[in-house]
């Protein structure tokens, strides 16, 4: 993902060449050329699909019950949602998960004024990797007091995003806190269309 760019020249450059076998620096030698090249150009292609990935963690349920009810709403307005619990998600398969999808939803309870530690590594490591995301928000609970949402901002620099409006709940959600996780849901699904992320419903 961080070296999209370059190998978009790459593939370009590589363009005419008949190729027999693909033999890297490290790693095994391929001798069906044509499945790694399909591979490389579907990583570099600018598109998105219509999916939300949602990383979280819950110590008490509270960021679990917002998390499953955005979940719900989302799959209502047809978006594939991802979700990976970090107590147990395989750090590479929540990476793969990033390659293609839209948008980001962070979910996280506030340890320590900021987010847990688990959604700090998840959150470094994807913006580490830069992948094509376009939207993201974060979402969570608190007690009394959280920087959670400025401290998850300062750590994604490099995602390219548009942010949608965080929601974060103090304990457990109460019926405002749903009808917010709603409209955070019509959001992507608008912005989702906009962008020409929902093809067959322009
Ligand atoms: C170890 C620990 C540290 C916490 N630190 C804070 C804090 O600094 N600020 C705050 O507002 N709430 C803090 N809380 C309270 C939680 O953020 C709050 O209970 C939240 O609703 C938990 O969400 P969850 O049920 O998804 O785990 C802390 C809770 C724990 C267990």
């Amino acid at each position: 993902m961080p070296f999209r760019t370059t190998i978009k020249k790459n593939l370009e450059r590589i363009k005419d060449l008949d190729i027999e076998i693909v033999a890297p620096s490290h790693g095994p030698i391929y001798n069906r050329p044509e499945f790694i090249l399909s591979a490389y150009r579907d990583w570099i292609s600018d598109e998105v699909k219509n999916e939300v990935v949602i990383p979280y963690i819950s110590m008490h349920e509270s960021t679990k019950r917002i998390v499953d009810y955005l979940m719900d709403s989302l799959i209502e307005r047809a978006i594939t949602v991802k979700p990976f619990n970090l107590t147990k998600t395989d750090i590479g398969e929540l990476a793969m998960a990033l390659v293609d999808a839209a948008t980001i939803v962070i979910a996280s309870p506030t340890v320590l004024v900021g987010p847990h530690p688990n959604v700090v590594y998840a959150v470094y490591l994807a913006n580490a990797l830069r992948p094509k995301l376009k939207f993201a928000a974060v979402i969570g609970s608190y007690g009394w007091g959280s920087r959670m949402v400025e401290q998850i901002k300062g750590i994604t620099s490099n995602l390219k995003v548009e942010l949608f409006d965080p929601v974060v709940v103090k304990g457990f959600p109460k019926e405002e806190d749903f009808k917010a996780l709603d409209k955070l849901a019509d959001e992507i699904l608008k912005k989702h269309k906009e962008y020409n992320i929902i093809k067959s419903e322009g």
